[in-house]
């Protein structure tokens, strides 16, 4: 079986030189921190205790056995015999990894074109926004007797999720009448959130409404397709086990201590010197394949929330010896990579001009596939393009931009997987999870949370009057209203 691989001389020194590139010496000096954050995080990893505390407990998802993969597929099989549309609802982390796995993972224009889907029904997401034109269109373009709706949200309580629930579920009822909940499927945390009260009062009335699949505990959003994105795999007719065992492979890889043979560990040792001593500050992820652009934006969410953190991370350990991380207020360290998802060929004619001759702040990440599904040959005879196939001129092109990158000292790494596939994606996944994580443990800084988001959060809830909000944060919005002077306004 071929591997998934990581190609890191384009970010040493003795391919861009030791100014932008990382030397021997800034490996030696990083050597310690890497094996206390290796022996710190794999401890945590091992009790399954940490795990839920911590939210680890995605390290345990491609474990997940025969027995809920049929449970998953019958379902799904169930909802694809009735309907022709599926509407799935969800934003971040409840998003991100679907839609990637549905365009890595199924044939392009899968939902445009019949023979492509194969009989199963079109998959289409909503509720990523608060957009007012799309959801409309939808709705106005299918047919609500054919279609099923899955909602997402870890905390049910999500506007844009929930917005768009609200909406669709007044479409439903208008067009097929009181039973409308039966159409409808909610994945949301077992015990808490508005979306679980709503699941647990309409299954009071009548038990085939509002069927919900529990997320697991201790797994963060981001880290969670191979958690709620499995209805949706199955849906679209995706080989869970195959992710599943792609990911078990990668993740023995990404917990081995020796550094040279670890890919998650080398890429996160690697960005950290770049980033902290090298400045390069923003991380420019560029899959050559149209079907990966996705997974790039899914690994977007996944360092930005992950890593861009105000404060350092405190960690306080118990009598029983259990840990707790705080954020250290007295520690403002306002850290993290910048991520930027582009794509091959596409951005070659766009970003890459910046990348080439802009700030030499960015660290690239080219995504390359090794062998196409389909290959198309250019037809012709003269042309230098004549009999040249497609993925022969893509692989050329990636090439051709790491040499042009690394001729101007900008550093980059290539992965390279086989093909595209749920072995290799599912790997793939775990790879970047993994990276993450231990990025997180060098900059020490807690990975598996979020506050920076809750700002505008609380914004729009004081706004809207939602009850509950602390008397701090309500303090904190109307003391410093927005700034909006008309002579500032052109
Ligand atoms: O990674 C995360 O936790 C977030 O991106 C969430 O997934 C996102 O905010 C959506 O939250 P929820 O699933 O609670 O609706």
């Amino acid at each position: 079986m071929q591997k998934i691989t990581f190609d890191f001389n384009n970010m040493l020194d003795h391919s861009i030189g030791g100014l932008h590139g990382v030397t021997p010496s800034d490996m030696q000096e990083l050597s310690g921190r890497i094996k206390d954050a290796h022996e710190h995080l794999t401890g945590l990893m091992a009790s399954p205790v940490a795990r839920k505390t911590l939210s680890l407990e995605w390290v345990e998802l491609p474990l997940q056995g025969e027995k809920m993969i049929d449970e998953v597929r019958s379902l799904a099989k169930e909802i694809a015999a009735k309907f022709d549309n599926v509407v799935s609802l969800g934003i971040g982390g409840s998003y991100l990894g679907l839609k990637a796995a549905q365009d890595a993972l199924c044939a392009p224009y899968y939902n445009e074109f019949k023979a492509l889907r194969k009989g199963r029904p079109r998959i289409y997401f909503e509720g990523n926004n608060l957009d007012p034109e799309t959801l409309r269109a939808l709705l106005k373009n299918l047919d609500p007797k054919k279609t099923f709706v899955i909602v997402i949200s870890k905390s049910g309580e999500t506007t844009e999720t929930k917005a768009a629930l609200m909406v669709i579920e007044a479409w439903l009822k208008k067009h097929v009448g009181a039973k409308f909940g039966r159409r409808i499927l909610a994945i949301t945390d077992p015990t808490s959130g508005s979306l679980r009260k709503k699941v647990d009062q309409e299954q009071a009335k009548d038990t085939l409404s509002f069927r919900s699949l529990p997320l697991l505990k201790g797994v963060g959003g981001r880290f969670s397709e191979l958690n709620i994105g499995l209805l949706h795999l199955a849906l679209a007719g995706v080989d869970i086990a195959r992710i599943f065992e792609g990911a078990l492979a990668m993740r023995e890889r990404c917990l081995s201590p020796d550094l040279a043979g670890n890919p998650a560990y080398m890429y996160a040792a690697l960005h950290t010197i770049l980033y902290r001593k090298k400045g390069k500050s923003i991380a420019i992820v560029m899959p050559f394949s149209e079907a990966l652009k996705s997974t790039a934006d899914w690994y977007v969410q996944l360092l930005a929330e992950s890593l861009g953190k105000k404060y350092a991370r405190k960690i306080e350990i118990a009598n029983d010896g259990t840990e707790a991380w705080r954020a250290d207020a007295s520690k403002v360290v306002n850290v993290g990579r910048t991520p930027v998802a582009c794509r091959g060929t596409n951005d070659l004619h766009s970003i890459q001009q910046n990348n080439i001759e802009g700030e030499n702040n960015k660290a690239v990440t080219f995504i390359r596939v090794k062998k196409f599904a389909r290959d198309l040959k250019i037809p012709g005879g003269k042309d230098i393009l004549s009999g040249r196939s497609y993925s022969g001129l893509l692989e050329l092109a990636q090439e051709a931009t790491e040499w042009a990158l690394a001729r101007e000292s900008r550093p980059s790494c290539t992965i390279t997987l086989p093909e595209i596939s749920p072995y290799y994606w599912g790997g793939l996944l775990f790879f970047f999870e993994m990276a993450t994580a231990f990025e997180g443990e060098l900059l020490g800084v807690n990975a598996f949370d979020q506050p920076g988001v809750e700002g505008y959060k609380h914004y729009m809830y004081f706004k809207l009057g939602k009850p509950g909000l602390p008397e701090a944060t309500i303090k904190e919005i109307k003391d410093n209203p927005l700034i909006k002077d008309q002579r500032y306004i052109l």
